[in-house]
């Protein structure tokens, strides 16, 4: 349709009508058999039967000919025979699933995850969706919020990559092309940064730290085309992300250029009454639709009370006309009003989905995401010596996260199905079974190595699933105690959606390696990566707690006035009295099986001027026996400048593929823009004076160099 067609139809809809395209719920109430996702708690919605009928959207359903169906009952009925738009929550995959999301981020490759969500994209819309909701870009740095896993980190730098990717990866150039649908940039705003790590908890962040490191990721999102918005179930410094009009309206729509469709979290537009700041129903959609939520979800706030508050003059029909334009302009870029079936099709279907070129693209991107925490030398496993598989994921299938809804379990390969592929694996046994100590130690003694696979159940991180603890499930700590009492050689697999307390984990196992939950093709991806069929490459993109204590702790930190210097644990400086202020792992840690060295930085200049870009250059050499990747990092720390800037920031990386022996360069570019950043006055620009830079292996490389910048104020 072209935009003077949407305004005619716009201009001939009742004001009901035009409501009702705001309103969205969720499709189990659409199909006989009930068999809709359901996310968040599904409240007494208080709306008429016909309010329902004409929602505007429905979320978490799927199903080609099912929608299909539903489209052309809603169509039927609909006085304009307005279109449907179909969501649901495609966090990490559709069917075939790949590595949750803070997974995805230890490959340090976005376009890795832009092809995985392609292929999301691609099942997504062959049955029947229109749209995700997904890119999740909250800053996280705190473990104990379940929802670490659906981030892809503690940094801005590398979130912002991701973002970007993910949303080009739905979307590609034109959502309405085939097997393309439209992103959610989500949760607007602030949402990682909940209170004690407690999920929907208060948000309070200066306008400083919201803009220069909050915001980042969801504004590239956002320049990458994304269609839609998510809004927050937090508070943001005393405000309802969802009633909060500035953070909407002036923010994300004025300064970040946000022209698409914003949605309410589920509930969250009536929740701002739970929040104490709105009295009922009725103010909650006038603060609603004042700070220009577009779709209310799961609630009937606006089906309840829109209509009265216009027609009672409280609230102005423009809003709502600017509103259902934009949810209209929507469909139209989906091309529903030509096909309102987009790509949903029953035989294509079954082609595509869970097809093996997805599944060995799972297999890849859960390759890339794991991470070698320790290694003595005892992996990659010799399968010629008696190993014990032992611990309740060797036969476990849930290897999806709790935000892989619309994935099944039975899809999944496990460790033990991945072994008993292999050629010749009598020397193996297999003991999945953890209450039975016993029967572990037995089998552990009889080995030469012990593959323990062990971690966090699916259910213990996502939404609502926060932790004031962080450690690896007890009875599985006692399966490690009983097994490595008996034998030295154990190698740990770990599961978990959340960095964890591992100290004792590194004590008792000679390696542990990272998987998170690595998705469909995970038993496959364990065991090339066990066996040395693959390296391992990947790097931390959260750090690893010392203990829960430690929490928040990330790298990107200010100095303070009295920081503790390396080793020194006394005097009056910044510390802990019982531990270290380090993480036990740093982001952008992992190790693989060979060695690399990496050259002192070399400077193509000492002085960079306004206008001028100076080059930073390490050369990477593998110093080991067999092939490897080395993800090499580039930090540089603004000195001195009118605001603290932390004491290193994330500029740049390039993976290095080396055989044994090679060496290769990596070159690094830096301008001026990378060092511009948020004043106290509200400008973003540069600042002249001193300037260190680090490349290496990990956040916390000490290999350096320093150069002055000269620039114009
Ligand atoms: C949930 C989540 C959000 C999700 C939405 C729809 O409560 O907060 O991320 O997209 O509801 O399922």
């Amino acid at each position: 349709m072209t935009e003077k067609e949407l305004q005619t139809l716009l201009e001939d809809m009742t004001l009901q009508e035009k409501i009702d395209q705001m309103f969205q719920v969720v499709g189990m109430f659409y199909i006989k058999d009930n068999t809709g996702i359901e996310s968040g708690p599904a409240q007494e919605l208080g709306v008429t039967p016909e309010d329902f009928d004409m929602a505007g959207s429905i979320l978490g359903i799927t199903g080609a000919q099912r929608l299909m169906d539903v489209q052309k009952r809603y169509m039927k009925k609909q006085p304009h025979h307005i279109p449907m738009l179909f969501m649901a929550d495609i966090i990490h995959g559709f069917r075939t699933i790949f590595p949750m999301p803070l997974a995805q981020g230890a490959m340090f490759e976005p376009e890795l995850s832009e092809k995985c969500a392609s292929v999301a994209a691609k099942e997504a819309a062959v049955s029947g969706l229109h749209v995700t909701f997904a890119p999740m870009c909250d800053l996280v740095r705190d473990a104990r919020w379940g929802r670490v896993m659906e981030s892809t980190g503690e940094d801005p730098y590398l979130n912002s990559r991701y973002a970007a990717a993910m949303v080009r990866g739905f979307q590609g150039d034109d959502m309405k092309a085939p097997g393309k649908v439209c992103s959610c940039v989500k949760h607007f705003a602030g949402y990682g940064a909940a209170e004690a790590g407690r999920d929907y908890n208060t948000v309070e962040l200066s306008e400083h730290t919201l803009r220069e490191y909050y915001l980042k990721a969801y504004q590239e999102g956002i320049s990458a085309g994304a269609g839609m918005v998510m809004t927050s179930f937090n508070t943001l410094n005393g405000i309802p992300a969802s009633v909060n009009r500035r953070l909407m309206r002036d923010i994300l729509r004025g300064e970040m250029g946000f022209d698409g469709v914003l949605i309410s979290d589920y509930g969250a537009l009536r929740e701002s009454v739970v929040h104490g700041c709105s009295a009922d129903d009725r103010e909650a959609a006038e603060k609603g639709i004042r700070a220009g939520v577009d779709i209310d979800m799961m609630t009937g706030v606006y089906s309840a009370n829109l209509k009265s508050l216009v027609e009672e003059g409280k609230v102005d029909e423009k809003l709502i006309d600017e509103s259902v334009m934009r949810i209209l302009t929507l469909k139209n870029r989906l091309g529903l009003f030509e096909n309102p079936y987009k790509d949903a099709d029953p035989e294509q279907e079954k082609e595509v989905i869970l097809c093996g070129e997805h599944r060995q693209l799972a297999r890849e991107a859960a390759q890339k995401s794991f991470v070698l925490l320790e290694n003595d030398g005892i992996l990659p496993l010799d399968l010629k010596k008696k190993t014990a598989f032992i611990g309740p994921y060797v036969e476990s299938r849930e290897l999806i996260s709790s935000w892989a809804v619309t994935g099944k379990t039975e899809d999944c390969v496990t460790i033990r199905e991945a072994v008993e592929e292999l050629p010749d694996m009598e020397n193996v046994v297999f003991c999945a079974d953890a209450t039975d100590l016993d029967k572990a130690r037995e089998a552990a003694r009889e080995a030469d190595t012990v593959v323990l696979a062990i971690g966090e159940s699916y259910r213990q991180s996502g939404e609502a699933a926060s932790r004031g603890m962080l450690d690896v499930p007890a009875e599985q700590m006692e399966l490690l105690r009983a097994v490595s009492a008996v034998n030295g050689n154990v190698v740990v697999v770990l599961f978990n959606g959340r960095p964890l307390d591992l100290r004792e984990v590194k004590e008792r196992a000679k390696a542990v390696l990272e998987v998170w939950f690595p998705g469909t093709e995970g038993g496959h991806a364990i065991l090339d990566v066990l066996t040395g069929k693959v390296s391992p490459s990947g790097k931390l993109p959260m750090s690893f707690p010392y203990c829960v204590g430690q929490v928040p702790v990330y790298y990107n930190h200010f100095s303070t006035g009295r920081p503790q210097q390396k080793g020194a644990d006394a005097g009056y400086v910044s510390r802990y009295l019982d531990i270290p202020n380090e993480p036990l792992y740093p982001f952008g840690y992992g190790l693989t099986y060979t060695a690399f060295d990496i050259s002192p930085v070399a400077l193509d200049k000492k002085e960079m001027k306004t206008g001028e870009k100076l080059t930073a250059r390490v050369s990477v050499k593998n110093t080991g026996k067999t092939a490897g990747t080395e993800t090499v990092q580039m930090y540089i720390q603004d000195v001195s400048a009118s605001v603290a800037r932390p004491v290193r920031e994330l500029r740049g990386y390039q993976k290095v593929v080396l055989e044994p022996g090679e060496e290769k360069e990596a070159a690094f570019e830096i301008d001026e823009a990378m060092l511009a950043f948020l004043r106290d006055d509200g400008t973003v620009g540069s600042e002249s004076g001193r300037f260190r830079v680090w490349i290496g292996s990990s956040s916390e490389t000490e290999n350096e160099a320093e150069f002055t910048g000269i620039f114009e104020d």
